[in-house]
């Protein structure tokens, strides 16, 4: 009798980025990933920087994006896998060693759990809590650069890792956050990992490059080499900046200097054309104001050079400025959809730059889940299929509900 086989598992990827909540419900078939659908709200009250400061509201802003998902894929999630982000997160690199005391020296998964455990066992301040260990390389009685020592034989077994740490509040916080929201945590991954995921190839990973995803309030930055993350870190430096100085520097809203910035705004001055001038509105939305792209450039542009100037300083500070010159800078997150911003990055950082795109072998999606805005959401949809990501910090949340008592939770609300 032939087997059937068992649908493939619709799984939900929510990025809580610093001022928008996004999802993509997919499914994995083969290794590869087939988004269903998706769904983003923006919640510029819920969230300062990626750290929530306001649950009901940012909560809110989950449930409007997950529900748009849920009904673009016409299907329902109880639980997604989290996208967590922001100032409070801290990386560094450790290294653990253990000794193979058997007679068989041959190293088992134990041993390999044994030895990251070790390496994560730092001291923390009360207050903060170890989000992420990734392993970067084993070494076999000193002899470095193993990658998969299960098997192997040595006395000696030690790795290195890359430590990510969060604020145990503010991850407590946005857990909360999407509880309230009726869903499931599977696990908490830092935002940028999980865009890595997506957006890196191993081949790149091993070569050395750097990713950049330039969110609203904040640029994460990636580096790989030798085939491992070597260093991340948050910057306090988004797109959100390059509104907010349109908006002072043409005396306009927010709202106008954002639709300025993204139907007309531009990163690098090759692409100025014939200055010939958008209309918009003053401060009041009412007064017609006019700008030349000429003015807009004034604007924008030392905005993307400091930018890159900080991610150049801290690739410097990395110790990997050279290293990732092979593969050079792979730029994501909705900031770098703004035109000329690989040509900006490419001569500011003296690197190769490009937009990251999703391999298409790995991904069959509707173009507008091919956003980079949504990089970091699809890149969680591949975080489930691998054992790397799953299970280490499984978490329940506090109340998870079925989607049927979410939806009737909100009618009631409505009602009442
Ligand atoms: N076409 C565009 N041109 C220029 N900027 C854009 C465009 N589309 C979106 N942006 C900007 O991208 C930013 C939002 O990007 P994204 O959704 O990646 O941020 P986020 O995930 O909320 O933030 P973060 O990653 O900092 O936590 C906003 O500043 C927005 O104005
Ligand atoms: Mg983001």
């Amino acid at each position: 009798m032939r087997k059937s086989a068992l649908p493939p598992r619709v799984i939900a990827g929510v990025d809580v980025g610093s001022g928008r909540v996004s999802c993509l419900i997919g499914q994995i078939e083969g290794g590869v990933v087939r988004v269903l659908g998706g769904g983003a709200s923006s919640c510029r009250g819920g969230l300062r920087g990626g750290v929530v400061v306001n649950i009901p509201e940012t909560a809110a802003a989950v449930t409007r994006a997950v529900e748009e998902a849920e009904a673009a894929g016409k299907c329902e999630i109880s639980e997604v896998w989290l996208g967590v982000r922001g100032g409070h997160l801290q990386s560094f690199n450790n290294r653990g060693a253990y000794n193979i005391a058997r007679t068989d020296r041959e190293i088992t998964p134990g041993d390999v759990a044994a030895v990251v455990a070790g390496a994560r066992a730092i001291p923390l301040a009360s207050d903060r809590e170890i989000l992420h260990a990734v392993p970067q390389g084993f070494s076999l009685d000193r002899q470095r650069g193993v990658p998969h020592p299960v098997g192997m034989e040595a006395s000696l077994l030690e790795v290195d890792v890359h430590l990510i740490t969060a604020s145990s509040a503010h991850l407590s916080n946005v857990l909360k956050t999407v509880a309230q929201a009726g869903f499931e945590v599977v696990e908490p991954i830092y935002g940028l990992l999980a865009a890595g995921e997506l957006l890196v190839s191993p081949e790149e990973k091993e070569l050395g490059c750097a990713l950049v995803d330039i969110g609203g309030q904040s640029i994460s930055l990636g580096v790989y080499a030798e085939g491992a993350i070597k260093h991340s870190r948050e910057i306090a430096v988004g797109s959100d900046f390059i509104t907010r100085d349109l908006a002072s520097g043409l005396k306009t809203s927010m709202a106008a200097a954002e639709r300025l910035k993204i139907e007309h705004g531009f990163a690098h001055p090759s692409l100025l054309g014939d200055d010939a001038p958008a209309q918009t509105h003053g401060i009041d939305g009412r007064t017609p104001l006019t700008v030349r792209p000429s003015e807009l450039m004034a604007v924008v542009l030392p905005r993307v050079e400091e930018m890159f100037t900080l991610v150049a300083e801290e690739l410097q500070a990395s110790g990997y400025a050279e290293a990732v010159a092979p593969g050079g800078a792979i730029l994501t997150g909705g900031g770098a959809l703004m035109r000329g911003m690989a040509q900006a990055a490419s001569q500011v950082l003296g690197l190769n730059a490009r937009l990251g795109l999703p391999h298409p072998e790995r991904v069959r999606a509707d173009e507008a889940w091919l956003s980079p805005q949504y990089s970091t959401a699809m890149g969680l949809l591949l975080c489930s299929q691998s054992p790397q990501w799953s299970g280490a910090q499984a978490r329940a949340a506090a109340s998870a509900k079925p989607a049927w008592v979410r939806k009737l939770t909100a009618a009631l609300e409505g009602i009442f």
